[in-house]
């Protein structure tokens, strides 16, 4: 049985992982090696310092490495952050015989089409993810290769990044011995990791919840219809409870953890919680109901950001799966049953599954990103030579997967 080793790095701004997995025909994913580290020399999904970025990275690459007994030459990377924008573009291409049926040169003909869009000299298109195709100005259709037209449309979601991120994320990783294969934008990523095929057949918006930033990335039909980001993220939730209890980030951080809720009324009234606090007395008993109130205020603040960015695209009453949370900050407790009450559609918590080998810190909302840049990989690499069994969950990546054009290095 052949086996194939793929690698992961999500840079994020609060933890860094790297990931080292086997592949095997089946499509198995079995997790070999598992490395995480403090982030640094980020802010909001940007570098900021590439010294320390550097060290932190190769800090979780080298973790990785130790378990897994091999090193991480190259790896998939995800990225994010306020300077992803995304547009939807419009591809068109005249078939020339029209005696002959549509191939798969006719797609990538299309797609390129769909790339010719005014991209400003310091920004880079990172993917173009087809939507849904035209024949003849009339019939849409998911998949048209093997159909007659004379003429193909396309229409495209074309997500573009700032050169210059693009470029500080890659000498950071570079840096830290490790060679950039692909890029892809975390939630969609995200995605692959948590997102149930029939949840994009009805319409679902995938929202990552990390330190600095939520991803966001809504579906309609099976189709990608937006990609957002906003900079409000866990460690804003942390900076609250700073500056309300008076207590130190560390104190404020594991307070969080451990008895954070989204919803007060859930709290019985005297439940106390000992905390650190700053000033004299070092130490305090505060009510977890108090903790619990400063919680839900951001997070009623962040959903309302939420729909208002998934409205952008489409109305947000049209996603019948609704929401689904990830990122390490979904975790806060009583999160999801708040999403219910403000949006007032359904809402879940993915967690990524599915996993063999020393997987069980992975099984956690924040590896969603890790989990879903691996899957990405398997499903590229089996395209590419023409491996692929087609037993995914998710036909929505293979599509993409096998005709988006994924950023490469020069
Ligand atoms: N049990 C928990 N309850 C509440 N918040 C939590 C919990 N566990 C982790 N978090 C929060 O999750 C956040 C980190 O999430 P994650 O690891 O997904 O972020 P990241 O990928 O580093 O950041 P980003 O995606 O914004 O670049 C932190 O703010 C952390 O406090
Ligand atoms: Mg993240």
């Amino acid at each position: 049985m052949t086996k194939t080793i793929i690698s992961a790095l999500d840079v994020g701004t609060t933890k860094i992982s790297a990931v080292i997995a086997e592949v095997n025909n089946d499509q198995e994913l079995k997790i070999l090696g598992v490395g995480v580290g403090p982030s640094s020399g980020l802010s909001k999904g940007v570098i900021t310092n590439i010294a320390s970025a550097i060290e932190a990275i190769a800090y979780a690459v080298e973790r990785a490495e130790k378990t897994a007994g091999i090193s991480m030459d190259s790896a998939y990377v995800g990225i994010a952050g306020p300077h992803i924008s995304s547009l939807n573009s419009q591809g068109i291409i005249a078939i020339a015989d029209e005696s002959n049926p549509i191939n798969e040169s006719d797609i990538t003909r299309a797609i390129d089409s769909a790339r010719i869009v005014h991209v400003p000299h310091n920004r880079e298109i990172i993917h173009v993810v087809p939507r849904f195709y035209t024949l003849d100005g009339q019939d849409q259709v998911i998949d048209p290769v093997g159909m007659y037209a004379t003429r193909l449309d396309v229409d495209a979601h074309v997500i573009t990044a700032s050169s210059s991120s693009i470029n500080n994320l890659i000498q950071c990783i570079e840096g830290a011995g490790v060679q950039v294969e692909s890029l892809v934008l975390d939630q969609l990523a995200s995605t692959e990791a948590v997102i149930e095929h029939e949840e994009l057949e009805h319409g679902v918006a995938l929202c990552d919840i990390g330190g600095g930033t939520t991803d966001i990335s809504v579906y309609l039909d099976g189709n990608i219809c937006h990609t957002g980001s906003i900079e409000v993220g866990g460690s804003l939730m942390t900076k609250d409870l700073v500056s309300a209890l008076k207590a130190p980030h560390y104190s404020a951080e594991s307070i969080k953890r451990e008895h954070g809720h989204a919803i007060p009324s859930m709290i019985e009234h005297g439940e106390l919680i000992e905390l650190d606090t700053f000033g004299m007395d070092r130490k305090k008993a505060i009510e977890r109901k108090y903790v619990a109130e400063i919680l839900q205020y951001r997070c009623e603040e962040l959903f309302e950001m939420i729909l208002a960015e998934i409205n952008r695209s489409v109305n947000a009453k049209m996603l019948s799966a609704g929401i689904v949370l990830t990122g390490g900050a979904s975790k806060l407790e009583g999160l999801e049953i708040l999403g219910e009450q403000v949006l007032g559609m359904p809402v879940r918590v993915g967690i990524p599954k599915n996993l063999a080998g020393l997987s069980d810190i992975l099984h956690h909302p924040a590896y969603s990103t890790s989990v879903g840049l691996l899957r990405w990989a398997i499903i590229e690499k089996s395209l590419s030579v023409n491996k692929y069994r087609g037993n995914f969950s998710n036909n929505f990546v293979k599509k993409i997967a096998s005709v988006m054009k994924i950023w490469q290095p020069q």
